[in-house]
């Protein structure tokens, strides 16, 4: 923390050597030397600078994914922090065929500011890089960001050991416990360097929540806050908390990618698509001390149908569920859109491959695809082939309706990203305000958006 207002925090990305399951070294790529990289706290509109210092072998880029960001600071996939080993080496940079190649290689940090001026919710930074995202991630590039707020502190939900950040992201490893990637393995498609299992998104059979493989973690019969990011580059996840005696604990979202709801929604599975985040209550107090609960996943099988377990360990306080949680959601009616706008999210040819397109076409960085007016609330009806989790940059929405009937309940509040599912269309209304320049929207598959289903949105 500094006079001028702002906290500021220092990361340096280095390789770093990890024993991520227990007894075998895993080589990764990290923000400050673990996995995931430190979780940021920030209060609301209070400004966070963040200096990322390059050690790594590769470009990279910073986005702070939900964040409000000003465009410069937004992680731009062409707005490279080159490697600290490059410095004063132009050759290096040209030889690894960057456009705008300078004669010495300077900019191996950057400070990125984030005004952090919204709601209070859980954001992530991640690896932002142009056709490169989906290996940086897979390496080790996320981390967790929590801002808080007023509003947040007057319910009085649970904090400190009852509140559990959780980033569950599956990874794949090989015999000597490195990390398993298999987009140069030429096996399944016949297209040099791109396989099958690249083409649909990269999945793992570990499943890791704050990068450790299949957690127990201890709690008492109180109610717990978990904070569940979905940082997989490819996998779906359908959660179902389930004690030993069958019986299923709801899952009570208080929130969503963007903040709080107005009022709890109980599900007894929570379906989440990689890069969304669900904010929920689980109360412990009907489990018997001395017994399990099993975070499960109905989307998995064999040992991806786990994700953790929940040890009850001792008898806790009680707590209040709040009925109704935040009132400052805003509420975009239909009537005040001035532009409705229809987008594809579809499998096509690119260059003779294969590739994820929007509306036919992959990304270009030289393109605006859509300019939109500061201020103006929008229409967008988007329409996907197979699954395709669908992430706007800047704004949060408000999905209106989903296979042409009404939202389902997970679909509620303030969100950032929406999952659609095979063949499915939706529509989410949002304002863009906030600032005017070069903004993206993306598929969150992290492999779709490094073949190219990315666009660029210019808020004029
Ligand atoms: Cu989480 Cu453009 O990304
Ligand atoms: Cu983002
Ligand atoms: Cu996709």
């Amino acid at each position: 923390s500094t006079s001028d207002g702002a906290d500021r925090y220092e990361i340096t990305q280095r390789e770093a050597t990890l024993e991520v399951l227990p007894g075998i070294s895993t080589p990764m790529w990290t923000y400050g030397g673990t996995f995931p990289g430190p979780t940021i706290e920030s209060r609301r509109g209070r400004p966070v600078i963040v200096t990322h210092h390059n050690e790594l072998p590769v470009p990279t880029v910073v986005h702070l994914h939900g964040g409000r960001t000003p465009p410069a600071h937004d992680g731009y996939p062409t707005d490279l922090v080159l490697p600290a080993a490059w410095s004063g080496h132009g050759q290096h940079a040209r030889s690894h065929g960057m456009a705008d190649a300078r004669a010495v290689v300077t900019d191996t940090r950057r400070a990125y500011e984030f005004p952090l001026d919204q709601r209070a919710t859980m954001l992530w930074y991640h690896d932002h890089r142009m056709d490169f995202t989906a290996p940086a991630i897979w390496c080790g590039l996320a981390g967790l960001h929590v801002v808080r707020d007023d509003v947040e502190d007057a319910l009085d939900l649970p904090r400190g050991d009852h509140e559990v950040p959780m980033m569950i992201a599956d990874r794949a490893f090989d015999a000597d416990g490195r990390l398993a990637y298999p987009a140069l393995d030429p096996t399944l498609t016949g297209e040099p360097g791109v396989t099958g299992a690249y083409l649909a998104g990269v999945l793992g059979d570990v499943i890791l929540v704050n990068g450790a493989p299949w957690p127990v973690h201890e709690v008492d019969t109180g109610v717990y806050r978990l904070r569940v990011l979905n940082g997989s580059n490819a996998r779906h996840y359908e959660l179902e908390a389930v004690a030993e005696n069958g019986r299923p604990l709801p899952l009570i979202q208080i929130g969503a990618d963007q903040g709080l709801l107005a009022a709890p929604v109980r599900h007894e599975r929570l379906p989440v698509a990689p890069a969304e985040r669900y904010d929920v209550l689980i109360d412990f107090g009907g489990v018997p001390v001395g017994s399990r609960v099993r975070l499960a996943n109905r989307l998995g099988t064999g040992r991806t149908a786990d994700v953790m377990q929940f040890h009850v360990v001792r008898r806790g306080a009680r707590a209040r569920i709040p009925d109704t949680l935040a009132d400052d959601l805003p509420e975009w009616s239909r009537s005040r859109a001035t532009v409705t706008r229809d987008l594809a999210f579809r499998a096509g040819r690119m260059n003779g491959r294969h590739g994820w397109l929007i509306d036919g076409r992959p990304f270009d960085p030289g393109r605006t695809d859509i300019t939109t007016r500061l201020g103006d609330i929008e229409i967008w009806r988007l329409v996907a082939d197979v699954h395709h989790p669908i992430h706007l940059h800047l704004v949060g929405f408000r999905v209106l309706s989903r296979g042409g009937a009404a939202p389902l309940p997970h679909d509620a509040g303030l969100k950032d990203t929406i999952s659609l599912r095979p063949g499915e269309s939706a529509e989410i209304i949002t304002r863009f305000d906030g600032y005017r320049g070069r903004y993206l929207f993306h598929c969150h598959n992290a492999e779709h958006e490094d073949m190219g289903m990315m666009a660029n949105l210019e808020i004029v």
